[in-house]
């Protein structure tokens, strides 16, 4: 399929209110703005691409792939601006960019526990891959039983006229810590505050159980 998105176009949005006239300030934000989530997207494109390419390399060598799937997101517009209020930011790009890491988002599924630290050593040893936050709730889950290696990565990007150095935030899991996350975000919209307490210990104890299965699991994968 050839996907014609409906982007904007700065140059037809200058055209129509001009940049200093009356409106010129909508053309001047809005133009921010959307200048740098294309930069954010090309920065996910990146990272992305490299991930791909590790996972075929490693398919290739060892005819096994680490990486089940990938998943990606751009934090959309209303939680771009409910973050910024929380975290009572200035409304200017500029203060956008130096204090919010998850703009870009990627999740890498994996297929073992292992997996996950394979993927993260191949990604970060790569030159243009600086690490600027690395949180592993694996090693240490969340009071909710929420396991993922969370990291933010500087990546470069090469644009007509300069680089922009660019943080994706990359959240590392198994195919059953996914599933626990994709569940429990669900229940935890779905339900109000007291009936969510009641399946708290519930939950924490699926996600001990799920780890103890995918721990199997990799044991006879190694053993194989
Ligand atoms: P944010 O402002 O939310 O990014 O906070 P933070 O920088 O402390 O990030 P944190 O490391 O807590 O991870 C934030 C992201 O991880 C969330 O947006 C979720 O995608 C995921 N996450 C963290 N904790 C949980 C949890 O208990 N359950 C689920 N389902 N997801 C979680
Ligand atoms: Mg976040």
């Amino acid at each position: 399929m050839n996907l014609r998105r409906n982007t904007m176009s700065v140059k037809k949005i200058r055209q129509l209110i001009g940049d200093d006239g009356e409106y010129g300030w909508i053309a001047n934000q809005l133009t921010q703005i959307a200048q740098m989530y294309q930069v954010y997207e090309s920065a996910q494109n990146e990272i992305a691409t490299k991930l791909e390419n590790l996972d075929a390399e490693f398919e290739l060598n060892y005819n096994h792939n680490p990486i089940h799937h990938i998943d990606g997101r751009m934090k959309d517009p209303q939680s771009l601006v409910g973050k910024i209020k929380k975290k009572n930011l200035s409304p200017n790009v500029t203060a956008v960019k130096n204090n919010i890491f998850d703009i870009a988002g990627l999740r890498v599924i994996t297929n073992y526990i292992d997996d996950i630290y394979t993927v993260e050593k191949l990604l970060s040893q790569q030159d243009d891959v600086e690490v600027i936050k690395r949180k592993d709730y694996i090693e240490h889950p969340k009071a909710s039983g929420y396991r993922s290696l969370h990291l933010v990565v500087r990546v470069p990007v090469f644009k007509a006229h300069d680089v922009e150095s660019i943080p994706v935030e990359i959240q590392i899991r198994t195919i059953g810590m996914d599933m626990w996350a994709s569940l429990e975000h669900e229940l935890r919209y779905k339900t109000d505050v007291d009936r969510a307490e009641e399946f708290a210990d519930n939950l924490v104890d699926n996600a001990d159980a799920l780890f103890a299965i995918e721990q199997n699991f990799q044991d006879i994968h190694h053993a194989l």
